[in-house]
């Protein structure tokens, strides 16, 4: 089966095509217009999508040398997500599927996270724990099968890269902030300040997590130092801030896997791009004999192979969306 997946939740425009096990064409074009901002700018990115989904998606039938008749099916991404930014891929996708006579998929965004290592082979075979960390998402999943998923804990305020852009923007770095915040970092000392982990309230949710608080000492941090004293600190606080961060990621997942029996953890998001975090997570899983898989970037970070291979698993078993799909901004996991 050739499949065009199409990812348009956020700011990226992005579209793949898979045939079987094999990725034959990638393409996401990044909207560089957020970075004057700071943040995405809803409306900004769906006029974004509008403008380049087309070109996209026709560059990435060039690069798989098919012509939109050669195409089986279409997958599209219908939520979580930004409602302006999701009805530019849910409608395109709608038309091309009714003209072209094709099935059509409505894929969960956070569900192509999931199937985001398994893109190439060799991905982790359920059970195993899952942490999504990405810009609008922390999510902790106990994958029991493909399709069945038990979210152990959330983020209960921002989210593991909304913490990092937030932190960029308090040391006056670039957007989005992960990257920068990371190459900052690696000339830092990440013991240098002691940042609180969260204390949380008891909501139930054991293994919550929360960023908002090691955020915000961050900037009281840095507030109280004078204009060059903050200079000279940047890549210290910049590393501290991580390491409190990832130290809160893993100590979340350690207690989860003793609960859960798991040969596997899986990293995924735009935030499983910072080799700080994969290295933290290796002697914990080699301590453990867990396997640990992550993405390689171009994975990591919002794409449509992720949206393909999760919409695979459903058409092989049947799932198809009616032409009246509708995007669901707030669509959940489980
Ligand atoms: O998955 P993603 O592309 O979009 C969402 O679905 O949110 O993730 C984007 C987030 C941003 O917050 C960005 O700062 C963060 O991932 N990020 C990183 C790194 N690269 C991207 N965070 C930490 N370290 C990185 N190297
Ligand atoms: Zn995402």
């Amino acid at each position: 089966m050739r499949l065009l997946a199409i990812e348009t939740s956020c700011d990226e425009t992005a579209a793949a095509v898979m045939h079987g096990p094999q990725l034959l064409a990638n393409t996401i074009a990044t909207q560089e217009i957020h970075q004057l901002y700071g943040g995405v700018v809803p409306e900004l990115a769906s006029r974004a999508h509008v403008q380049r989904l087309v070109p996209v998606v026709q560059h990435t039938l060039a690069q798989a040398r098919l012509a939109p008749a050669d195409l089986d099916a279409i997958a599209v991404t219908y939520g979580p997500g930004l409602i302006g930014s999701l009805l530019v891929g849910v409608s395109f996708a709608k038309a091309l599927a009714l003209q072209l006579g094709v099935p059509l998929l409505g894929v969960n965004h956070m569900e192509g996270h999931l199937f985001s290592t398994n893109i190439k082979p060799a991905g982790p075979e359920p059970p195993f724990l899952s942490l999504i960390v990405s810009g609008g998402h922390t999510i902790l999943t106990y994958v029991r099968d493909w399709g069945q998923y038990e979210i152990l804990g959330q983020t209960q305020d921002d989210a593991a890269g909304e913490a990092f852009d937030k932190v960029a923007k308090i040391l006056g770095l670039g957007y989005p902030g992960g990257p920068v915040v990371e190459k900052l970092a690696a000339s830092g000392n990440p013991a240098a300040i002691q940042f609180p982990q969260a204390r949380l309230k008891n909501t139930g949710a054991r293994l919550a997590f929360s960023f908002s608080g090691l955020k915000t000492a961050v900037l009281y941090y840095a507030r109280k130092l004078p204009a060059a004293e903050l200079e000279k600190q940047k890549a210290d606080i910049a590393a501290s801030f991580q390491l409190a961060l990832i130290n809160a990621l893993v100590e979340r997942v350690a207690l989860a896997q003793t609960q859960f029996p798991v040969r596997a953890v899986a990293l995924a998001g735009g935030v499983a791009c910072n080799k700080t975090l994969r290295q933290a997570f290796a002697p914990f899983c080699a301590g453990r004999d867990l396997q640990l898989h992550f993405p390689e970037p171009i994975f990591c970070t919002d794409n449509a192979a992720m949206i393909a291979r999760a919409a695979q698993f459903h058409l092989a078993n049947g799932k198809r969306s009616l032409l009246t799909l509708a995007p669901d901004p707030g669509l959940a996991l489980a």
